[in-house]
């Protein structure tokens, strides 16, 4: 048996993970990352794409922001289209603010890079993790390496590890609430080194379901549509996904959209998520591992981010200040803003996604929801305030 004594025994190298080691060690707290699968592979997946002005923040603090500043793209606005037309949200003008289109995989990147110039310590394709004695005195997390078992003695077990991981299933099930919510409908996603249509995203609700343009660069477009729960990649060509998403948009999107060949196809299911509590003895829960959000907000990264700055404060206060005041209340604090955006993208997706079984009713409002968004300033004062996030 390998043995590894640290302060902070992080699970999972996911943006979460990886963030809370970077501010960690620039604190000079001592922490380990592990993961379930190769450095490779988590680069590999291609996820979120808007990052709130806090969670820019939060990298710049992390030292990791240059190259953000360089490639990101500012938003200070998006486009909300149905009926036909379009409405535009004039984030920075609403609110003085605006987000940063930048990849999930840069933002891991970014920090995998920067933990390595540190030279702490990560290590990949651990195999059966499993946090121990969060509840006790003895905190420590187990996993295999190479078929030798390892165990990392800590004061703290952070469960970065996403929805699927051992943390959260970890804590007695009477100990945890959990609240859940799934749509009836998944995202069709594609890559392709096409410019974007329109150089802000464009969210649009359409008769035969939402679609969305987004991008990662001035030549590389992210573009969505809603499908069915049970659809497959494999029922969609390239060309059957560009006649679709040209026929959800206004005419003038589509008349301006370049098509080329995608090199990401991939379906993403909808639902939202919330455990509480994020923190169980020694042991907090961080990101996905504690809530799930519809992408439609764009929120589920940004939410990574926030709890991580509440567990970084909390820790902070617990080596320098002494003090448990922060630790105590990470979970209340955490889970205030977790909600507001559960709140905020639940509502979101309501009123952008066709439903099956919509009657007539619902659909009524819906419209109306959307005519009363793009004529009152108070409503979109609203969205806007939401989508470049709420102040921690
Ligand atoms: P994760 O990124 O999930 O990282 C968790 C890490 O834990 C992973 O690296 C995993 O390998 C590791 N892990 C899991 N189990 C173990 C184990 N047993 N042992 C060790 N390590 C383990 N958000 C948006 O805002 N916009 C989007 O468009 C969007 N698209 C998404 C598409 C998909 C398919 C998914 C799954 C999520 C998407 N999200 C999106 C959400 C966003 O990507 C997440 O909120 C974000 O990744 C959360 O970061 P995290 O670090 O908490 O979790
Ligand atoms: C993305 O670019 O992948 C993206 C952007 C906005 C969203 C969801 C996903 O709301």
């Amino acid at each position: 048996m390998i043995t590894y004594r640290t302060q902070i025994a992080i699970i999972g190298s996911g943006p979460s993970g990886l963030l809370l080691g970077q501010l960690l060690n620039r604190a000079g707290i001592d922490n380990i990352i592990i993961d379930r699968v190769s450095k490779s592979y988590i680069l590999s997946r291609v996820r979120a794409g808007v990052l709130e002005g806090s969670s820019v923040a939060m990298l710049d603090k992390a030292g990791v922001g240059t190259r953000i500043h360089k490639d990101g793209l500012l938003h200070g606005g998006f486009e909300l289209a149905f009926s036909g037309r379009s409405e535009r949200i004039d984030m920075q003008g609403l609110t003085g603010q605006s987000v940063m289109v930048y990849g999930q995989t840069e933002v891991t990147s970014d920090l995998m890079d920067a933990r390595e110039a540190d030279g702490a310590l990560s290590i990949y394709d651990a195999e059966g993790a499993q946090p121990h004695d969060f509840d006790g005195h003895s905190p420590h997390v187990t996993f295999k390496k190479d078929s030798v078992s390892h165990r990392i003695d800590c004061d703290f077990i952070a469960g970065c590890d996403g929805y699927h991981g051992p943390c959260r299933k970890a804590i007695p099930t009477g100990a945890l609430h959990t609240f859940e919510k799934h749509y009836p409908f998944g995202w069709l996603g594609i890559l392709a080194e096409v410019p974007p249509v329109s150089h802000e995203l464009i969210y649009a609700n359409h008769s035969n379901g939402f679609a969305l343009c987004s991008m990662r660069s001035a030549k590389r477009s992210r573009y969505y549509i809603q499908c069915t729960a049970d659809d497959r990649v494999e029922n969609w060509s390239d060309q059957l996904f560009w006649d679709e998403l040209r026929r959800r948009l206004p005419e003038h999107f589509a008349d301006a959209m370049v098509i080329g060949p995608s090199f990401e196809k991939s379906i993403a299911l909808l639902r939202s998520f919330v455990a509480e509590p994020m923190r169980f003895g020694t042991m907090f829960l961080v990101g996905d591992a504690a809530h799930i959000v519809p992408p439609t907000g764009a929120k589920g990264l940004n939410l990574a981010v926030s709890d991580v700055h509440y567990l970084y404060e909390a820790l902070l206060e617990h080596y320098n200040g002494k003090s448990p005041a922060g630790i105590d209340h990470y979970s209340q604090k955490a889970l205030a803003r977790v909600w507001k955006a559960v709140r905020f993208s639940w509502w979101f997706t309501t009123c952008m996604h066709r439903f099956p079984n919509t009657d007539a009713f619902d659909q009524r409002i819906q419209e109306a929801e959307l005519d009363y968004l793009s004529k009152s300033t108070a409503a979109k004062t609203s969205v806007a305030e939401n989508y470049v996030g709420l102040p921690y």
